[in-house]
């Protein structure tokens, strides 16, 4: 039984977004049923562009079908009806909507792009579903909505893993355009250090075109605002400052919420996660040291060049993960374990304090009215304060599985977009800014 419940966790849980799995396998019928794969040898009186146009009927009306499904989930999220929605009983996994999904629109924007109704042999993906999702998202804070914060991934997101921000990126000329258009910018991301200068060498190319462009007044430059560490390190542009960053101190940003968790509770919490992660390098006999920060705690390759294997990082995880939710250390005062994500980055592992939904929400609370040099309230002490809501902000990320994933977490405060490499993220960026412009227009 034990043993059972571990292969289903392993196979299905953390490894497949159960929502585009069941998108895809809708979608697998009428290519069984329309896609003619002995068309390439039978070339009399076969019709490849008939077929494609049977199968993107079919594909679209199957979109629109899970359209409707939504808007009936939506309705079922409001607290008055307290029964699940149809689409909760097929997906049980599915979270909240904050927004309705155009999907049939969306799915013939991507068909249009990558001629999912015209293939024979390959189903639709999982990356076709992921990527109409995305499509779908950003019609809904665009033409149904008005976008007015987005946050950003840092690793795989807008640099390769571990790399930098350089002056020649394109996502670049793309984040300060949106800045143009006094769309606010969060960057959320895992990487935590304490001052300025790590993050202008994180993100530096990005920094010096905003100092120096002229498409941006000094108002609209103050238009970003680095979260670091998930939810631990706040950092303001500032344009005098040697490294174009100044560190906001916490007591004019933590949530009244975050200020309940206590520092002997943090300690605490690393601590136990601290023990777990050295648990797992002696028992996966893993090539790896341990990175202990004051708010986050890792495993990092002892040799840059070394790999440690996918399984041992994933393993680590779930065990780290199991260990800090049933352990007793690490409460706050109100004897709540502290928010805590332990997450697989590729080459690491770490737990931090806190996570992306804090992060954003913290952007949200900042820009909303909360926080910037130009009022200088502070978002913990004042209830009142305005908040970007969560339909019109949209967080870009690469990590979306429900455990090991950082980007996950923000699901809970804001709309996503799911990217699987920086130049996904370029290409969603111009999606965007195409529907930005239909809106105006
Ligand atoms: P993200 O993709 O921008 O969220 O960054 C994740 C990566 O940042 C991790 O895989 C680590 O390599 C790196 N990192 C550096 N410092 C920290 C930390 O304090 N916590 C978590 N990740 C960190
Ligand atoms: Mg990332």
């Amino acid at each position: 039984m034990t043993s059972r419940y571990r292969v289903e966790y392993a196979l299905k849980t953390h490894r497949r977004d159960q929502f585009i799995e069941w998108i895809k396998g809708l979608l697998a019928v009428p290519f069984v049923l329309y896609s003619q794969p002995t068309g390439i040898f039978e070339a009399n009186g076969f019709n490849v562009t008939q077929m494609s146009e049977e199968a993107h009927r079919r594909y679209a009306e199957i979109m629109r079908d899970i359209e409707v499904m939504i808007d009936d989930n939506i309705n079922h999220q409001s607290d008055a009806i307290r029964v699940p929605s149809k689409l909760k009983l097929l997906v049980p996994t599915i979270g909240t909507f904050f927004t309705r999904l155009p999907l049939e629109a969306a799915f013939k924007f991507q068909d249009r792009k990558r001629y999912i109704s015209s293939r024979r042999f390959v189903s639709p993906s999982f990356n076709d579903v992921r990527l109409i999702l995305n499509t779908a998202q950003l019609m809904a804070v665009t033409t149904h909505g008005t976008l007015q914060l987005a946050t950003f991934d840092g690793d795989v997101t807008l640099y390769d893993d571990g790399e930098s921000l350089e002056p020649n990126s394109p996502v670049i000329p793309r984040m300060i355009d949106l800045m143009r258009k006094n769309v606010k910018i969060g960057i959320v991301t895992a990487a935590g250090y304490t001052t300025a200068d790590r993050y202008y060498a994180r993100l530096h190319g990005l920094l010096d075109m905003i100092a120096t462009t002229t498409a941006l007044t000094p108002q609209q430059r103050q238009n970003i605002v680095i979260m670091g560490g998930e939810a631990n390190y706040l950092f303001e542009f500032n344009p005098t400052s040697p490294h174009l960053l100044s560190s906001v101190p916490r007591e004019r940003w933590l949530t009244a919420e975050m200020n309940t968790w206590s520092e002997a509770g943090i300690e605490a919490l690393l601590d136990v996660a601290e023990a777990a992660l050295r648990d797992c390098i002696k028992s996966l006999n893993l090539p790896a040291t341990l990175m202990r920060k004051d708010r986050a705690v890792g495993i990092i390759p002892i040799d840059p060049n070394l790999r440690i294997p996918r399984e041992s990082l994933e393993e680590t995880v779930l065990v780290v993960q199991k260990t800090l939710e049933l352990s007793v250390g690490g409460r706050d005062f109100d004897n709540k374990v502290v928010p805590f994500c332990a997450f697989n980055g590729g080459r690491d592992v770490f737990v931090d304090i806190g996570d992306k939904s804090w992060g954003v929400s913290v952007c949200q609370k900042w820009f909303g009215g909360g926080g910037g040099s130009s009022n200088g309230n502070n978002i913990g002490q004042d209830n009142n304060i305005c908040s970007i809501k969560p339909e019109q902000t949209l967080h870009v990320g690469d990590q979306f599985l429900s455990a090991g994933s950082n980007d996950f977490k923000a699901r809970s405060v804001s709309t996503t977009a799911w990217i699987a490499s920086p130049a996904e993220t370029v290409e969603l960026l111009d999606e965007l800014a195409g529907f930005m412009g239909k809106k105006l227009s």
